[in-house]
């Protein structure tokens, strides 16, 4: 693939880009071979027009025959589509905050004639599908042979041929585009990036991130007899360090397990930069192949969810978030309009306000097994009086929340100290053990 900043930043800019080499010329013929060998066995099927009910085929709008493809089931021919597609995923995750989580696709057939009508790739009623993608599989396609993918831009409109090897990146929600008739038959591997997985697409994202590091997915908590130790990575909070989670970690390893309590910068450091550090932190208990669980703290849920968007990790086993802002905090929102506290806070603790543009609001859900504890003791009340409904002094209850996470638990303890409480303590080793927490001690579920 080629990537680089180049093409994704034009994604970024322009709506949309094209990656003139994304797959090598026999990685494209076998695609095309599989393509030919499953038209011949008649697996095509008309393509629909609109959504579930009121899916239909209409021939005016769209001549194209298609099959989808099963990431479970990735064939030979498939072999190295699926790795390139989950790397041009976090490559769009890491570069532009897209918060991508599953791929789906289908082989297209285009017969000589056939067209697709200017159209939007976004249903109405879903805003899942976010970025759309084909691979074009025509070797040898002349100026003459028309089926040029038109995109219908603002200023004027763009046409790409469909030549072998060819991917087309654009907007899903905005660029309205459309399939011109070609002279001979044309093929592509069409699909979309999706912010929120598919059940399949959810598996189809761990199977090619399985491929694309070789390793093995390793055992639970509940059978753990791989070789290397299971380990607990701690993540602190913004401008603290790991000593803040000290007592948490004598505690989880007098339970038996390894415990890594990571030092990183957190203050002006950009996210990218944070996540690069964990790779280096991690790389160990990474290569092991041991299930690594997380418990973090404040801001280090964000820097965390960036990370495990932008990062396969097959091994990845539970995470539990002591009072993360994982829909941002107001109080960075007033933060960052004070000149001074804004030079002090750096981009990371700006960046964590409530607007759209803010990283926490850029990530996606939850897609793996998450505890989310928040806290509503405030000993501030200047920043308690800034931060609406009931809160712990830097957090409000309800912006711990992340859709996704498995269980949420309130506690009556404050955004500095809720690390410290023996019941906390207690709750986030019940959480790694089981996947829930307790309930049962002075804590609540909140609905
Ligand atoms: C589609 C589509 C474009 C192409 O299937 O929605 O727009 O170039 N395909 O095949
Ligand atoms: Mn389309």
């Amino acid at each position: 693939m080629s990537g680089g900043a180049g093409p994704v930043a034009d994604l970024a800019s322009h709506g949309w880009t094209v990656l003139p080499d994304f797959l090598p010329a026999d990685a494209i013929a076998a695609l095309r071979r599989e393509a030919e060998g499953w038209q011949t066995d008649g697996r095509f099927r008309p393509g629909g027009v609109g959504r579930a009910a009121a899916c239909g085929v209409r021939h005016e709008i769209r001549g194209d025959r298609i099959v989808w493809l099963d990431p479970e089931g990735a064939t030979p021919a498939q072999e190295r589509f699926w790795p390139s597609i989950e790397r041009l995923r976090l490559e769009l995750n890491r570069e532009l905050y897209l918060g991508l989580q599953s791929f789906e696709g289908h082989y297209a057939l285009y017969p000589p004639g056939a067209r697709y009508a200017a159209h939007l790739d976004r249903f109405e009623s879903s805003d899942e599908r976010a970025v759309s993608c084909s691979l074009y599989l025509n070797a040898g396609w002349a100026a003459g042979d028309g089926g040029h993918l038109r995109l219908h831009l603002p200023q004027s409109p763009v046409d790409i041929p469909p030549r072998a090897g060819t991917l087309a990146l654009f907007r899903s929600d905005t660029v309205r585009h459309e399939v011109l008739p070609a002279s001979r038959p044309r093929f592509s591997v069409t699909g979309w990036f999706r912010r929120r997985p598919l059940g399949r697409g959810l598996l189809s994202c761990l199977v090619a991130a399985l491929i694309l590091t070789g390793a093995a997915r390793t055992t639970r908590a509940e059978d753990r007899s791989s070789a290397a130790p299971e380990t607990i990575v701690l993540l602190h909070g913004l401008s603290r360090t790991p000593r803040s989670l000290r007592r948490l970690q004598s505690a989880l390893e007098s339970r038996g397990y390894r415990v890594l309590n990571v030092d990183y910068p957190t203050g002006r450091t950009p996210i990218d930069a944070i996540a690069k550090i964990l790779d280096e932190r991690l790389a160990v208990c990474r290569a092991s192949g041991a299930r690594i669980d997380f418990v973090t703290h404040s801001s280090g849920g964000i820097a965390l969810r960036y990370y495990l968007e932008t990062r396969p990790l097959p091994n990845l086993g539970r995470v539990v978030m002591l009072a993360p802002p994982n829909g941002g905090s107001e109080l960075a929102d007033v933060l960052r309009r004070i000149p001074l506290a804004r030079t002090i806070a750096g981009p990371v603790r700006t960046g964590l306000g409530t607007g759209p543009d803010s990283l926490p609001a850029r990530l996606g859900p939850a897609h793996f097994e998450l505890g989310v504890i928040a806290g509503n003791r405030s000993l501030n009340p200047l920043f308690s009086w800034i931060v609406p409904g009931p809160d712990d002094g830097m957090v409000s209850v309800e912006r711990a929340r992340v859709a996704g996470m498995t269980d949420f638990l309130v506690v009556p303890r404050t955004h500095s100290f809720i690390m410290r409480s023996r019941e906390v303590i207690a709750e986030t080793g019940t959480f790694l053990a089981t996947g829930r927490f307790d309930h049962t001690e002075s804590g609540h579920a909140a609905s």
